[in-house]
């Protein structure tokens, strides 16, 4: 990645973020970088989804609440290091309300970032503090998005957020790009999705990454067995495509370029 720490955001349910988070978390590690995963979602899918028992562990809502220390609240998982939220985080909002709420976040991996390469941050489907605090803590975001739901309505929204972030706490915040997901190349539409997506870039003023994640089943099955698509269908066509995000991303040149 050309920053090391990224938050996977867009407000609307469903697109595919904590997917795209696992799979790059996998992606990452299978290249021996030390990663870790940040779930900021109090429906805690992340961790859940690699396998952790999300309701009787310690999680980020601790940690924001000063009830206890970042590194205490780390589970390892096959794939990576993991801050785990659950249900509790959905207090955030009226229970955060000091000055410095915006902070949290960025406050607690300060003092663990120096342990890892690369920090992917899980954001739950709304533009909340939860939201904010991973937007102030990172370098970059990537915004997947899916065809069903694709459409200029709601980039305003996310603009706004973006740019408010941008002008009070955290001037370096960049956008990677738009991902699609569940992308179907065959489909008459897939083009004016693409004009679509390149619209809404343009108005964020980033890209919409050449990598696309095509459909499979699998990616709706890896999350019950613990695993990210990357592990648990390595050779389906979404992990191949994530693998080629991640190329993307991180500026390597694919094996059918070399070849
Ligand atoms: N490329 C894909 N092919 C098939 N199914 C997919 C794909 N990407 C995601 N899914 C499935 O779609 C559903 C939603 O994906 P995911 O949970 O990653 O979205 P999300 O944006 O994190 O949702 P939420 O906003 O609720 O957090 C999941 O069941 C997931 O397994
Ligand atoms: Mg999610």
């Amino acid at each position: 990645m050309p920053t090391k720490i990224t938050a996977i955001t867009n407000q609307k349910g469903g697109v595919g973020k904590t997917t795209v988070c696992a799979a790059l978390l996998s992606c990452l590690h299978q290249r021996g970088a030390r990663v870790l995963g940040v779930d900021l979602d109090p429906q805690g899918s992340l961790g859940f989804s690699l396998g952790l028992d999300i309701e009787h562990c310690a999680t980020v809502y601790d940690i924001f609440r000063g009830a206890a220390q970042p590194e205490e609240v780390i589970l390892q998982t096959d794939t990576c290091d993991i801050l785990p939220s659950n249900i509790l985080l959905s207090a955030a909002e009226l229970e955060f309300n000091k000055p410095g709420r915006e902070f949290l976040l960025k406050a607690a991996l300060s003092k663990i970032q120096d342990q890892y390469d690369y920090i992917v941050i899980d954001t739950p489907p709304a533009l909340n503090i939860l939201t904010v605090n991973a937007y102030v803590a990172s370098d970059s975001l990537i915004i997947p998005m899916a065809p069903e739901v694709l459409s200029l309505l709601g980039v305003s929204q996310i603009k706004e957020t973006i740019e408010s972030v941008r002008n009070y706490y955290n001037s370096r915040l960049q956008v990677l790009g738009i991902l699609l997901n569940r992308f179907n190349a065959r489909l008459n539409l897939s083009r004016e999705m693409l004009e679509l997506a390149q619209q809404i870039a343009a108005q964020l003023q980033t890209k919409v990454f050449q990598a696309k994640i095509r459909s499979s089943v699998s990616a709706a099955e890896a999350p019950a067995h613990g695993v990210s698509i990357m592990d648990y269908a390595p050779r389906s066509k979404p992990a191949m495509d994530f693998e080629a995000l991640c190329q993307e991303i991180l500026g390597e040149s694919s094996s059918e370029e070399v070849r």
